[in-house]
């Protein structure tokens, strides 16, 4: 029986949110119509000001901090996992955009701590389970050198930064090209990692937005003249929302997406298209 005055929903399915930042929360406030919550962020306080915000919805929700890129935080976060049961759904939202960081720190959170997060909570996917990774329409449209890209098919190797920045030299190894790489190898993890998850009875997609209303978006357009370019030529001739993209983690979510894993959808206005010679 429910306590009184209580919204904890201890019999409700996990989601296990990544991210407090603009999408994080907006998933993660909509997946608690139906789900717990565990939401968790480099930022300890914004996870947890997150959770309680939720909680005062009639949420039942949890925030933790955890930097993706240390792996005993990412172990902890896994161990909080378990104490909750195991989750139903994965949604990892957390990445730099190519403001926010050099070569390094964009690979390590974007590719290497999104995996290690990954990695970490796969044995706790419960049956039809889904873990849904926040790509990016930067990964489409383009094909790395092989030499690259046979390095990307490694993301669990904690030292990808360095190699990478080693084989593209000093030049080449910018944050724009960490993002657009880091982005292009979570996709091709996705897609490689169906096959595990399948076994589970569980499913895992990328997604990737175009150019979403954000606070790190609004940035990227402060400090990244190409987006202005990238907005005019998007079709719908305006940005998405983050409800949008709460909308389509959330289906990927549900049982209504049950066939659906290894594959991308790509949730941009159609700019993805418009870029290409057709
Ligand atoms: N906004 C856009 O236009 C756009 C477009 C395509 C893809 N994306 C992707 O969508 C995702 C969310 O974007 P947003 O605009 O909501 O970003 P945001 O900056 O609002 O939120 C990102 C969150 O990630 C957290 N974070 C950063 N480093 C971390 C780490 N090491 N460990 C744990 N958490 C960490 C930050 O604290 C922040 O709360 C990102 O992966 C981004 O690359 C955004």
């Amino acid at each position: 029986m429910q306590k009184i005055g209580s919204s904890a929903r201890p019999e409700w399915p996990l989601a296990v949110v990544i991210s407090a930042g603009g999408m994080g929360m907006a998933a993660a406030r909509r997946l608690s119509q139906r789900h717990r919550i565990l939401i968790a962020d480099l930022d300890a306080a914004r996870a947890e000001q997150a959770a309680a915000t939720l909680c005062a919805e009639g949420g039942d929700a949890t925030g933790m901090g955890c930097d993706i890129t240390d792996l005993a935080a990412v172990q902890a976060l896994g161990a909080a996992v378990d104490m909750l049961g195991g989750f139903r759904v994965l949604a990892h939202v957390a990445g730099l955009s190519p403001s926010m960081g050099d070569f390094h720190t964009v690979m390590r959170v974007n590719l290497v701590g999104a995996v290690a997060v990954t990695e970490e909570l796969r044995r706790r996917a419960t049956t039809g389970a889904a873990a849904i990774l926040i790509a990016s329409l930067a990964a489409h449209n383009f094909r790395p050198p092989e030499a690259v890209e046979e390095l990307l098919r490694r993301p669990e190797d904690r030292a990808l930064p360095e190699k990478l920045a080693a084989l593209l030299g000093d030049a080449e190894a910018t944050p724009q090209r960490a993002y657009a790489l880091s982005k292009y190898a979570l996709m091709a993890y996705c897609r490689r990692q169906a096959r595990t998850w399948g076994e589970r009875g569980a499913r895992i997609v990328s997604l990737s937005p175009g150019l979403i209303a954000t606070p790190q978006g609004a940035r990227e357009f402060e400090k990244s003249p190409n987006k202005i370019k990238l907005f005019a030529q998007t079709p719908l001739r305006r940005e998405g929302t983050m409800l949008e993209i709460a909308d389509v983690i959330e289906f990927l979510a549900s049982d209504r997406a049950s066939f659906i894993s290894g594959t991308d959808l790509l949730v941009d206005g159609g700019l993805a298209a418009a870029l290409t010679d057709n």
